[in-house]
């Protein structure tokens, strides 16, 4: 199917590099037959390789960090600007713990840095919404999507403090998406991905383990990045106008798998 988002206008939030959840995202938007802005945070656009995928896709990028008011202000106004008009669709695709990256056990938190970790990885989500809806950003019947993962329901001891940001941001797009499902019927939800490689992935300690551990735990193995993009095509879509405030399992059927044959297997080896 092509040209489901055809006349649609948005923005995407957090393409970094071809492994990026939201570059993938980009370019099925661009197949798609969207239109869109690209922004990721002043640091990002210097290291990253954004411009590239700009280029590719014929549209320009705005720098803003999603944890300040006044970037996220500048960038959404100038975003409709440039598109001509009200938005349509919003990927949040978003994630940063210092705490990780430092390899902080969870009893052993930098407090600062866990609410970096809040800010960047779920207030800004609030941000970007509370934005949208002041400058009344969004037409109806649009779409905001969050990324997330399981470990905000279950334990993942390694997941660290962002398995609460993911809590925080879940409950963020509920709470949300009932206000703007009834002022403008725009719906609101987060989609829960499977472990993905990527540049915020694979900065988790043991991912490699992880990654294969939850392949071989789901009946349909782990979703891909490009299967994510996908799946958030239908989401933009005029196709689920009526999914809101949900959170949206995209994992191969892991979360609902209490064991694998094959991880099962796994114990019979000595
Ligand atoms: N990779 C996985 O295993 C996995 C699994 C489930 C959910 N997710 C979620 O998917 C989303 C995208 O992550 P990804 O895996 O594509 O990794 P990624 O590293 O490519 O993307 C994370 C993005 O967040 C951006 N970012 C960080 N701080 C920011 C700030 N202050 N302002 C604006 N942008 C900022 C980064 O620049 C980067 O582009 C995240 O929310 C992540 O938690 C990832």
């Amino acid at each position: 199917m092509t040209n489901l988002l055809e006349n649609k206008k948005g923005i995407i939030f957090g393409a970094l590099d071809e492994r990026s959840i939201a570059w993938k995202v980009a370019e099925k938007v661009h197949e798609q037959g969207g239109k869109f802005i690209l922004s990721n945070a002043p640091i990002a656009l210097r290291m990253g390789k954004i411009n590239e995928l700009a280029e590719k896709c014929g549209t320009e990028v705005i720098a803003a960090d999603a944890t300040s008011m006044e970037d996220l202000g500048k960038l959404v106004s100038e975003s409709q600007e440039k598109l001509g008009g009200k938005l349509d669709f919003v990927l949040h695709s978003i994630g940063m713990s210092p705490n990780v990256r430092k390899n902080k056990s969870y009893t052993g938190l930098n407090h600062d840095w866990f609410l970096k970790t809040l800010d960047i990885s779920a207030l800004s989500f609030h941000k970007t919404m509370q934005t949208l809806w002041d400058q009344d950003a969004m037409n109806d019947w649009g779409s905001i999507l969050g990324l997330t993962y399981v470990a905000a329901q279950e334990a993942y001891p390694f997941y660290s403090d962002m398995a609460d940001a993911k809590a925080a941001l879940e409950s963020i797009a509920r709470s949300f998406g009932y206000h703007y499902g009834v002022r403008n019927k725009v719906r609101v939800n987060t989609i829960s991905q499977s472990p993905t490689v990527t540049s915020a992935g694979s900065g988790i300690a043991g991912f490699d383990k992880f990654f294969s551990f939850a392949d071989e735990m789901s009946p349909l193995g782990n979703a891909d990045g490009e299967s994510c993009a996908d799946y958030c095509m239908t989401l933009f879509s005029d196709l689920t106008r009526y999914v809101t405030m949900q959170n949206l399992y995209h994992d191969g059927g892991y979360s609902m798998t209490g064991i694998s044959a094959k991880v099962m297997e796994k114990w019979g080896e000595s």
